[in-house]
């Protein structure tokens, strides 16, 4: 796997303890071969996972999966996907668990984000390099403005499945088939599009490593380096308030660059970052198929991505995704919505968490702005009393989508920031850690969230309203964002 390295923007003392962190995590590594070539009398090598088994009869409810026609068809490209290399590897979930446990205790800030649900077609050069722009120009504003080390998950890379409230659509009296992500069907409204394809499931895997090719590709590859802090801002985005904003940082940041250098420092940490992926983990023969074995640890991880999450729709105690996320090592997430209470939470905590080890679970509350500053507070405090440690993260975006009078399903950029507001006002109260943000967002100039400082009214929706699931951010409304939580952050 290519070298993961400090982030960019964590320099300094944080970014010699991340850096030791990081140097651990690749000893550690090689340790583990080397345990295994004394064993075996082989040389050392990279390890070889091996897949673990699909189990017999997954536990019920098992919710939210397509009606896929051919069950046939299903089995042999789960079998296909089985016989595939793992997209990610354990030692890095590893590191990003140790990662996360810095966030819950408090001395580091995770931002993750990307599109709501990606597209086979958006695994383009320019769309994921417009999204890790996006994620690294926040995260210098957060890093810079809050001082605090960020923990950068894309969500990215294999976010190909979507959850949906109604499993069908109907438009103008047809009823077809939800679009379920591009793993599961086509976004076109015919019947031929819309019936679950299991073939899709091959060409997930197949985009999700492309995209990862390219994330890794421009995170350590030079495009990453804090040296071009300014070639970040390009095109529309420099012309609005929160680019002009951006670029005075910038400046900021290019002059103590240069002082640096000056001084003889041009420490290598700061020309590389350190990125996962992650997606929610919904398609649960997807994530069996790419599931495997670490034979040092003899754990089970999901290497379809670094962290998976379960949604709100399929986080029943007794489900078959929490049964699934349950039995794998890499660092996960729930979403929790209003309807959450303190003693289910207080339950799926202790099953998903059982041992407590920080960084292993992360809490993403989804609560609408209404309603954080009333439903937070008791399920911190159920979590806390149960003494398990988490991290906890605020998606200010799925609590506070509405209709649009032109129709779309639009959110605003004011109600996003007062749910974060509000959850930065609740952890503060209690004394807890108000962890990380988790963001819909894209790098292009769409027109599908209302508000910000270039601001985007109702009437702008239908110029570049282009989501295949929810409205996102576009990279402007992005960086308003940025600032807001690093102010926040920072009082
Ligand atoms: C999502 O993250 O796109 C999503 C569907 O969220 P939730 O499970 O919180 O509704
Ligand atoms: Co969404």
């Amino acid at each position: 796997m290519t070298e993961l390295t400090l982030p960019a923007a964590a320099a300094g003392k944080d970014g010699q303890a991340a850096a030791t962190a990081i140097q651990d995590g690749q000893a550690a590594a090689t340790a583990i071969q080397d345990d295994r070539a004394a064993a075996d009398g082989q040389p050392a090598g990279p390890i070889q996972p091996t897949n673990s088994p699909q189990p017999a009869a997954p536990p019920e409810p098992l919710g939210q999966q397509p009606d896929w026609p051919d069950a046939e068809r299903l089995d042999q490209v789960v079998a296909q996907l089985a016989a595939l290399p793992p997209l990610v590897f354990a030692g890095e979930c590893d590191l990003l668990r140790t990662r996360m446990a810095a966030v819950t205790r408090g001395e580091a800030f995770v931002l993750q984000g990307g599109d709501c649900a990606e597209t086979f077609a958006g695994a383009t050069a320019d769309a994921v390099r417009g999204k890790l722009q996006t994620i690294l120009q926040m995260a210098v504003v957060l890093t810079y403005g809050a001082s605090v080390p960020i923990v950068k998950i894309g969500r990215l890379a294999g976010q190909f499945a979507k959850p949906r409230s109604r499993p069908t659509e109907i438009r103008d009296g047809v009823e077809l088939p939800a679009y379920r992500g591009d793993a599961v069907n086509g976004f076109e409204f015919t019947s031929a599009a819309r019936t679950p394809d299991p073939d899709r499931l091959l060409r997930a895997y197949h985009s999700a490593a492309v995209t990862l090719n390219l994330c890794r590709a421009f995170t350590t590859g030079g495009y990453a380096d804090l040296h071009q802090v300014h070639a970040w801002n390009q095109d529309f985005v420099r012309q609005s308030p929160s680019g002009q904003r951006y670029e005075g940082l910038a400046r900021e940041i290019e002059r103590a660059l240069s002082f640096m250098r000056a001084c003889g420092a041009d420490p290598e940490e700061l020309r590389t970052v350190e990125f996962y992926s992650s997606h929610e983990a919904l398609l649960l023969p997807y994530e069996r198929a790419l599931t495997r074995v670490d034979p040092a640890s003899g754990g089970a991880y999901d290497l379809s991505a670094h962290f998976l999450w379960i949604g709100e729709r399929t986080r029943e105690l007794n489900g078959a995704h929490v049964d699934f996320a349950s039995t794998i090592r890499n660092p996960i997430g729930v979403k929790l919505g209003p309807t959450t209470t303190p003693d289910g939470l207080r339950r799926l905590v202790r099953k998903l968490s059982p041992d407590g080890e920080p960084g292993r679970l992360t809490l993403i509350t989804r609560l609408g702005a209404g309603r954080i500053r009333a439903l937070l507070p008791p399920l911190i405090e159920a979590v806390t009393a149960e003494g398990i440690p988490v991290a906890w993260v605020c998606d200010p975006m799925h609590g506070n989508t509405f209709e649009a009078p032109s129709g779309h399903k639009t959110r605003h950029l004011q109600d996003i920031l007062d749910e974060v507001q509000g959850f930065f006002e609740v952890h503060r109260s209690l004394g807890t850690h108000p962890g990380g943000i988790h963001i819909e967002f894209t790098g292009d100039n769409v027109t599908e969230c209302v508000g910000g400082s270039h601001a985007i009214i109702a009437e702008d929706l239908p110029q570049r309203y282009e989501t295949a699931c929810d409205p996102r951010l576009n990279r402007s409304q992005s960086l308003d964002l940025a600032f807001t939580v690093a102010e926040s952050y920072r009082r």
